[in-house]
């Protein structure tokens, strides 16, 4: 993603003492919230929900074959890809993901996204991606995928979803393409009649970075429940939209109830750190947050420090382990070639099985150190000796 937003410049210490004062007397999902605060004012990337590698599930490999049936431009640099199957896709809810996988320049290829798609759209679903620089895979689809073309795809997954009948009011925030599940989100409501209270506050750069700006506009005019505001960095747009970043006092002015909204965040991390910021100044209940990142700052590799011996069954080979480096591109360095698609600790494709060692997953701060357990190596150092079933 090429958006960069605002980060409130928030004291940690101040973030982390509240964090840890609140969440003595809170229970479970409260505290697990509280914790992915903490975790995002350290520069790491947090889900909502998300499940352990033990919970991970077997519906992450691309395996069911979907044909392109449209494209569509949304903006100058971002396509949705339309598509069909067989046999429809399992049930999902809005804001769920699938991994793709196609060949690219003659390279197996595995991605997450998210659908657009409402899931009451049963025929057919799609993805939006945005072309990102240098992305091998968004540049490919953008450049190469056409109707009639086809590709693997895997089941609906994830936890950042909107409930099948949510109530009361709702706050949608998204900066950049991570509008796409929020999308998906506002086209089930608005298909599902929904009459909940809904704001969405959208950030994008300039005007022609807005995805989705038109039917956005023309959900809000044909839905009085849903209001639906712009705020671009430069070149404003005419009318109601704000300017800028999102800030306390535009959140303030535009959401004064926000307190009592159940809020849906999603976008590149600066912007989530932004606005978890915002919300923890305005005492936000934690409990009413729910958020997906799409990038993961992986720098605590390098914070950790870790320079362990670290092996891989497959080759027999141990590797003294670069103190910068997950396991997974420990492993490509390595020349293996590791099932991988979102390499941010979502979709669990690279799962893999830990002989001995123990292990730190970076997102989630969970230290490994049974034999036997399944890690996930895209977002996992090394902190002991380790050997690996890759
Ligand atoms: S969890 Fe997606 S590649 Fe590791």
């Amino acid at each position: 993603m090429d958006i960069t937003t605002n980060t409130t410049d928030v004291s940690k210490h101040e973030i982390n003492s509240v964090v840890e004062t609140i969440s003595g007397s809170l229970g479970n999902t409260v505290r697990r919230t509280l914790t992915q605060l903490k975790a995002l004012t350290t520069d790491r990337l947090q889900l909502n929900n998300a499940p352990t590698a033990e919970s991970v599930n077997d519906t992450a490999s691309p395996h069911i074959l979907a044909t392109v049936i449209r494209t569509t431009l949304e903006t100058h640099d971002t396509k949705s890809y339309f598509f069909s199957t067989e046999t429809p896709l399992k049930p999902y809810k809005a804001g769920a993901h699938i991994n793709i996988e196609f060949t690219a320049n003659g390279d197996r290829v595995v991605r997450t996204y998210t659908l657009s798609s409402s899931p009451k759209t049963a025929d057919e679903f799609s993805i939006t991606v945005k072309r990102v620089n240098h992305g091998v895979a968004s540049n490919w689809l953008f450049d190469h995928l056409t109707p009639g073309d086809q590709i693997n795809v895997s089941q609906p997954q994830g936890s950042f979803v909107l409930p099948y009948q949510p109530a009361g009011k709702l706050l949608m925030l998204s900066a950049g393409s991570g509008i796409t599940p929020v999308m998906s989100m506002l086209r089930y409501l608005s298909q599902t009649g929904n009459r909940s209270d809904i704001v969405f506050l959208n950030y994008a750069q300039s005007p022609s970075d807005i995805i989705f700006h038109d039917e956005l506009t023309a959900l809000a005019k044909s839905h009085p429940n849903l209001s639906i505001l712009f705020s671009v960095e430069r070149e404003a747009l005419s009318g109601e939209s704000l300017e800028g970043r999102i800030n306390e006092k535009q959140v303030s002015e535009v959401v004064p109830d926000i307190l009592e909204r159940e809020i849906y965040l999603c976008g590149p991390q600066p912007f989530m750190k932004a606005t978890i910021s915002i919300l923890n100044k305005l005492e936000f209940n934690p409990a009413q947050l729910h958020l997906e990142n799409f990038t993961a700052d992986l720098s605590g590799a390098a914070e950790l420090g870790y320079s362990a011996e670290l092996s891989f069954t497959s080759i027999n080979k141990a590797v003294q382990a670069a103190s910068s480096k997950t396991i997974l591109e420990e492993a490509e360095a390595a020349g293996l070639n590791p099932a991988a698609a979102c390499r941010i600790g979502i979709c669990k494709t690279c799962r893999c099985k830990k002989q001995s060692g123990t292990t730190v997953n970076l997102v989630t701060g969970e230290v490994s150190t049974e034999e036997g357990d399944y890690i996930l190596p895209c977002v996992s150092v090394a902190k002991t000796a380790t050997t690996v079933e890759l």
